[in-house]
């Protein structure tokens, strides 16, 4: 494989190899979730379903763990939960993505997968040029880069970047991140007939526009598609300050539901809801599945800060993506959950019905317990202010009737290991859906209702489990263990 890559691909490719052992040593080494072999990983790119299977890139710098040029790592899967690594699509190898071959989106037209990408070049200065770029591939394995296609147009800086492409009534359109330059975040749209030529629109939503007020200085990643009757708007604005528990993590993502008018380029929407209540999601993406099914991939990680206390990067590889998501608007809001192929990783089934948990005192079940599991929890009964489930010494989720405050509190990576929380306001808690990972957490609220993901960085054998509730609490618990899929 490796003498068709040329000569960044594959010194990518050798370093992976060289370090093969080092990564899969590591005990936090995820066992469902996609990585990257070695080095750092961020956003999901490039997100579609091509020629009968997925696919789904992700930024990757292989030399670091740091931030740095990035290229495209790529994974293939005709099921979305078993994948293949494909060699890497992308390499910064141009003088318009020396800098970076930096997030983007894919889409098919007469049987070819364009990718659409920001070409990121910086100088000895710092100062930074974007260019929106475009490569195709007839076989989803090989690409070739055909230049850039779009130019930072006046009013905007160099913070111009994440085109998200997509079809709506006969002709293509591009949403890309922006700043302009008096340093608001907004979203700009483009148009064309071809996917070679394209005519900017204008911006459509943004800080300070639709009663948002100061809404950030820069807007990463939109991705902009209809949901039951909606324009929905998923976008990572930076520069937002916490306000009570919104805003928590050092950069937020969220959505706007609306409705675009295309003739005048107008998105009209409501407020921003926070698309995960956990530490770690950022810059997710969209596609539509085969069977019509819109699904989200998100970077279980957020930016720079807080990686450094990761102890992966002692095996020179760090973050991951989440579970792959599927998305249903339904009464008034954005409904996320696990994708349904995720079953097939389930097996050693264990089973407790209409469980009664007594006041106060800590219960454990056998079987009921592990490293790497899922758990659904059904509550059937309330009879008690709180209930919560603590997942080894290092993850806590707990829900207070009371104030209707759902929380997950997790330790540290400092060396202190403080532990830290998240929370939001829940008027009730009826299913828990938990996905737990080496060394990660995704919690399921209310068959979708919320969604909290963290990184964890548990002792690597932590297996307990333990249910509390002040007051009586009946619920039925199903636990699986889940097959590993990761063996790179
Ligand atoms: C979001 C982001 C994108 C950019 C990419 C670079 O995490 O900053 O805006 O394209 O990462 O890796």
């Amino acid at each position: 494989m490796h003498q068709e890559l040329n000569n960044l691909k594959r010194k990518a490719h050798e370093h992976a190899e060289a370090y093969k052992h080092v990564v899969a040593d590591d005990p936090y080494r995820l066992h469902y979730h996609l990585m990257p072999p070695v080095g750092l990983l961020n956003d999901p790119n490039g997100f579609i379903y091509f020629k009968g299977k997925y696919h789904i890139f992700y930024q990757w710098n292989p030399f670091e763990t740091a931030h740095g040029a990035k290229f495209w790592g790529h994974y293939i899967s005709e099921d979305l939960v078993h994948w293949d690594k494909a060699p890497a699509a992308l390499a910064p190898d141009q003088w318009y993505d020396k800098n970076g071959c930096y997030s983007g989106s894919a889409v098919v037209s007469d049987g070819e997968l364009y990718l659409f990408y920001t070409g990121n070049v910086k100088d000895e200065a710092g100062n930074r040029e974007s260019y929106q770029c475009l490569a195709t591939s007839h076989d989803g394995i090989h690409f070739e880069k055909k230049g850039p296609v779009i130019h930072v147009p006046p009013g905007y800086t160099a913070h111009f970047r994440d085109p998200k492409v997509f079809r709506h009534e006969n002709k293509w359109y591009m949403v890309i991140g922006a700043q302009t330059e008096a340093e608001e975040g907004v979203v700009v749209l483009y148009s064309s007939e071809d996917l070679l030529n394209w005519s900017f629109l204008g911006p459509i939503t943004g800080s300070r526009q639709n009663q948002l007020g100061d809404f950030g200085y820069m807007w990463e990643c939109p991705d902009l598609f209809p949901l039951g009757d909606k324009d929905v708007l998923i976008v990572s604005p930076q520069g937002l300050a916490p306000q009570g528990f919104k805003y928590q993590n050092v950069f937020q993502t969220g959505y706007f539901a609306g409705e675009v008018d295309y003739q005048n380029v107008r998105y009209q929407h409501g407020d921003f809801t926070e698309l995960d209540k956990g530490f770690d999601f950022y810059a997710p993406q969209t596609t539509l599945a085969s069977d019509g099914r819109r699904l989200l991939f998100g970077w279980m990680g957020n930016s720079e800060e807080g990686d450094a206390r990761q102890p992966t990067h002692e095996h020179e590889w760090i973050h991951a993506l989440t579970l792959p998501r599927e998305l249903e608007w339904k009464d008034g809001r954005l409904y996320q959950k696990p994708v349904r192929e995720l079953k097939h990783l389930r097996k050693d089934n264990i089973e407790r019905k209409d469980v009664t948990f007594e006041s106060a005192n800590p219960v454990s079940f056998d079987g009921i317990n592990g490293n790497v599991f899922e758990l659904e929890v059904s509550i059937i009964d309330w009879n008690a202010r709180s209930f919560s489930i603590k997942i080894g010494k290092a993850v806590k989720i707990r829900y207070d009737t009371m104030e209707g405050i759902l929380s997950l509190e997790r330790e540290g990576f400092t060396p202190d290991k403080e532990m830290e929380s998240r929370k939001c306001y829940l008027e009730n808690l009826h299913h828990l859906q938990i996905y737990k990972d080496t060394s990660s957490v995704e919690v399921f609220v209310n068959h979708g209702e919320e969604v909290f993901t963290a990184r964890i960085f548990d002792e690597p054998d932590a297996q307990s489990l333990v249910f509390q509730s002040d007051g009586q609490l009946t619920a039925s618990l199903n636990k699986w263990n889940l097959e590993r899929i990761t063996e790179f």
